[in-house]
């Protein structure tokens, strides 16, 4: 049996797991900072970085204690190295290098966002490739075609704000707490997602794989308040309004990644869906995607929620690179890079 540590510290979590060959996990760790970056209403970089930094060695202690194992029991050192934000990236990467070269252990880097995917694979505890896969989080918004675990092709994705983001962004506008899903999705439990009509970018656009959610987002700002008027957070909204504005914001998006998935189940003619990050946890988007492809012979998987925010479980994708024959040298570096497909 192989044990393998991995480490995540792409955005503002920092998390360390020990996971076995089988997909077995043993320890797992995820030191939130939302505390720290609250106050900003987003995540403020050099604050994340040094927070990794902090709490790096507290978490992968803890993780291990969770495991009753020690250093010197693992055999492989994983560490997401893209993408993410560049200070953040660093401390997991140095943190994996430096244990990698201590322990004699090899080093594995893998993708956060084919992590995100790989979440589906450790839930469902069997095989879910080839399948569509649906990235939806507070960075990205991304389709692609997953022919294996390490073999990802981009079919199309958002042309500006990631789904996460806006949730984050409509969460500041209506008075709500950061991080933004969570709190927008319990308000909009209460309200009416009919209730304001906004934009759906590219939904009935079969040629393009494509999201938007920017302009949705300028809409929501000017429900509130209209062009040339205050700042939306110095408005009074009374519950009702804010439950409204949730609920049809919400309900907007989810539209546009359901109708978008079933576009790219269509063009691909694969009959699985895997859905991860952090706006997956998201229930009302489960239940539709769920409900869209219910007897259309497509199989769904939905990672659970604490798979679905960043944690460092996914990092167990390392075991398929590794089993292709692929390990990473002492000069692996942190790829920051944003890849914003075109329309
Ligand atoms: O995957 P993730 O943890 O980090 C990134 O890789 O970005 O995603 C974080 C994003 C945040 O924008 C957060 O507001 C959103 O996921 N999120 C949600 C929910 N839980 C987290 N969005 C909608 N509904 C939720 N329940
Ligand atoms: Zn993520």
């Amino acid at each position: 049996m192989m044990r393998l540590l991995t480490i995540e510290t792409t955005c503002d979590e920092t998390a360390a797991a020990i996971v076995t060959d089988e997909l077995q996990v043993l320890g797992a760790v995820v030191a939130s900072q939302s505390e720290l970056h609250e106050r900003f209403h987003g995540v403020v970089p050099e604050i994340a970085a040094r927070a990794h930094v902090e709490r790096i060695l507290p978490v992968i202690d803890e993780a291990l204690r969770q495991a009753h194992l020690r250093l010197a029991d693992i055999d492989v050192i994983a560490v997401a190295n893209t993408p993410g934000l560049a200070g953040s990236l660093l401390v997991g990467v140095v943190a994996a290098k430096t244990l990698s070269l201590a322990l004699g252990k090899p080093l594995v880097a893998v993708n956060h966002l084919h992590a995100h995917i790989y979440a589906c694979r450790i839930a469902a505890g069997r095989d879910v490739f080839p399948c569509v896969g649906l990235i939806v989080s507070g960075g990205h918004t991304s389709l692609y075609h997953c022919r294996d675990a390490c073999d990802f092709e981009l079919l199309g994705g958002t042309i500006d704000d990631a789904a996460g983001e806006a949730f984050d962004k409509v969460a500041n506008m209506l008075g709500l707490g950061f991080p933004g899903g969570p709190a927008v999705a319990r308000a909009a439990e209460q309200g009416d997602p009919r209730a304001y009509r906004f934009p759906r970018s590219f939904l009935h656009d079969q040629d393009r794989l494509a999201f938007s959610f920017s302009g949705l987002k300028t809409a929501v700002r000017y429900a509130i308040a209209g062009p040339g008027k205050p700042d939306c957070e110095r408005l009074e909204l009374n519950e009702r309004q804010v439950a409204d504005l949730a609920a049809s914001f919400q309900q907007a998006v989810v539209d546009c990644l359901v109708a978008k998935s079933l576009q790219a189940l269509e063009r691909t003619g694969l009959a699985r869906l895997c859905v991860g990050g952090g706006v997956a946890a998201n229930r009302v988007l489960r239940a539709a995607l769920a409900d869209a492809l219910a007897g259309r012979g497509v199989e769904l998987l939905i990672a659970p929620p604490e798979l679905c925010t960043d944690n460092a479980v996914m990092g167990a994708l390392a075991f398929e690179r590794l089993r292709a024959g692929h390990i990473d040298s002492l000069d692996l570096d942190a790829l920051p890079g944003l890849v914003r497909p075109r329309p």
